[in-house]
């Protein structure tokens, strides 16, 4: 088998520097150990010719990485545009936020049409594909019109949303219609599959019969596969950790007050104005927690030339400021916010160095710095997990304390409860959750979805044409909107 994972973020693995969200952190380990070629974006665009896509190619562990420049014309409209100003939104169920042209969705398109035809150059008669992501929801139907054959599958990281939320996006129906050109789709949690198969029932009037939908295109499986960690991994980081000069610093600097730590790009689906909101609300009802508690918050910065985020890190910073001006004291900051990113070696450290670990976002897909928080832990003295119920991670670590996180009241009491819970209660829960890590790991979820992938061709499930309602290439669809 030769397998050829492609998203449009990647890492390159240097141990020191941050990852970018939980999509490349999580595929980093699956590529280096597999032997995998993991295709993406370089994060340079080119001009011209978009016929011959232009690839740097560096080994990756075991693997290899394969970084593309995207096309200059369209790399604003696909990115910033299609991808995170429609897409985005609509998945975390903020169809208020959805801002889309048409110009964006033709560069969505084209784009996708630019990395099928990339791909064609890494293509084996053996090999599989496997798409990661909201960028790339067309990319199937792309490389089957190049007459691509080999199994696909895909895997969406974010949740999916309800049927009237996705309607809000332009171009829904073809965007899904196109998806199902794919052999496996999979998804975060239970709830994101049923949504998607309602809409697929209900909007595209097809059969679904135990999970696996059929259509002009053929047969397409949809299932749930809870991405993981590698919690021994986690452990081992933080442990070594702890002498790492950072860490030490930030614990000297503690002077015996306890610490609660998020960490989180800047975006709006992670709720980082309620938690700071929960904050100023828990030391105005527990006084007692003034002085003798903080909350380091990381928020790494993130998709800055979009509104909706310039937006944000402008009312997070006032907020930060606002609450340290009315709490704080001479000798005591409330809230140390950076905008900054770390290595997970460092990050490692600083989740154990917390007492309390606050995950609450408004929509997650999984949320991996949860997993992280809990992995890092120091097994005879855990720190607990104040964790909203609207992160995917919420269905496997329900041992945390589970919180709204539209009920800033309700948070404020959960850090307050979680700030002084008895040893036994905090190692009672760390090893729930530590059990539920240890059996849905990282690899665990690689090989669980290859291998639902290979059965699609076993069970005869594959016979993919391009989509009837689909426009044969991306210059017809330009067409059509001109
Ligand atoms: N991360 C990091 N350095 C930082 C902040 C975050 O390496 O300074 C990593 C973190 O360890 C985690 C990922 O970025 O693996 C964030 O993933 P998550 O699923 O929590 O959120 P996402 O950003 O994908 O929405
Ligand atoms: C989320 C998405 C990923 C994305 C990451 C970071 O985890 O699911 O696809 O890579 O955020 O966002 P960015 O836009 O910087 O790649």
């Amino acid at each position: 088998m030769n397998l050829v994972v492609v998203s449009n973020r990647v890492s390159r693995g240097k141990p020191n520097e941050p990852m970018t969200g939980g999509l490349a952190a999580a595929l980093l380990p699956v590529v280096e150990k597999s032997g995998a070629i993991w295709v993406g974006s370089s994060g340079r665009v080119r001009d011209g010719n978009t016929r011959e896509p232009f690839a740097e190619v560096e080994a990756l562990g075991a693997g290899a990485l394969a970084m593309l420049d995207l096309p200059a014309a369209h790399y604003g409209g696909y990115y910033e545009g299609f991808a995170n100003s429609a897409l985005w939104p609509a998945l975390h169920s903020r169809a208020d936020l959805i801002r889309a042209s048409q110009e964006d969705y033709v560069s969505y398109r084209e784009v996708n049409a630019f990395m099928a035809r990339a791909l064609l150059r890494f293509r084996k008669p053996d090999s599989i594909f496997w798409i990661q992501d909201y960028h790339f929801l067309a990319l199937g139907a792309e490389m089957r019109d190049l007459g691509v054959s080999q199994p696909i599958g895909f895997f969406l990281h974010t949740p999916w949303p309800a049927r009237a939320v996705i309607s809000g996006v332009p171009n829904h129906r073809e965007l899904i219609e196109a998806m199902l050109a794919y052999d496996l789709i999979g998804f975060q949690t239970e709830e994101d599959c049923e949504n998607f198969l309602g809409y697929v029932q209900a909007d595209l009037d097809l059969v679904v019969h135990d999970g696996v939908i059929s259509s002009s295109s053929g047969q397409t499986r949809a299932a749930v596969f809870p991405i993981g960690i590698d919690p021994d991994k986690f452990a081992q980081q933080a442990t070594k950790a702890m002498t790492h000069p950072d860490v030490s610093r930030l614990r000297r600097s503690l002077n015996g007050e306890k610490l609660a730590i998020g960490v989180d790009r800047l975006d709006y689906s992670k709720g980082l104005v309620n938690r700071i909101k929960a904050f100023d609300r828990m030391w105005t009802l527990y006084p007692q927690q003034k002085r003798t508690t903080s909350l380091l918050q990381i928020a790494t910065p993130s998709r800055g030339a979009i509104e909706a985020y310039g937006n944000l890190q402008s009312e997070v910073a006032k907020l930060v400021t606002d609450v340290n001006g009315i709490h704080g004291e001479v000798d005591w900051t409330p809230i140390r916010y950076l905008n900054k990113g770390f290595g997970q070696a460092v990050l490692a450290g600083l989740y154990r160095t917390a007492q309390v670990g606050v995950v609450t976002p408004l929509q997650d897909g999984m949320n991996l710095v949860a997993k992280e928080y809990v992995a890092a832990q120091n097994p005879d003295n855990p720190g607990v997990l104040v964790l909203s119920k609207f992160a995917g991670a919420a269905n496997e670590l329900d041992a945390a304390l589970l919180v709204n996180p539209h009920d800033i009241d309700g948070m404020a009491r959960s850090i307050a409860t979680a700030l002084s819970m008895p040893l036994t209660e905090r190692r009672m829960r760390w090893e729930a959750m530590m059990a539920k890590l240890n059996t849905s790991t990282i690899q665990q979820w690689f090989a669980s979805f290859i291998e639902a992938l290979q059965d699609t061709q076993v069970a005869g499930t594959v016979a993919h044409e391009p989509p009837t309602l689909w426009p044969r290439r991306a210059t017809d669809l330009a067409a059509r909107y001109h």
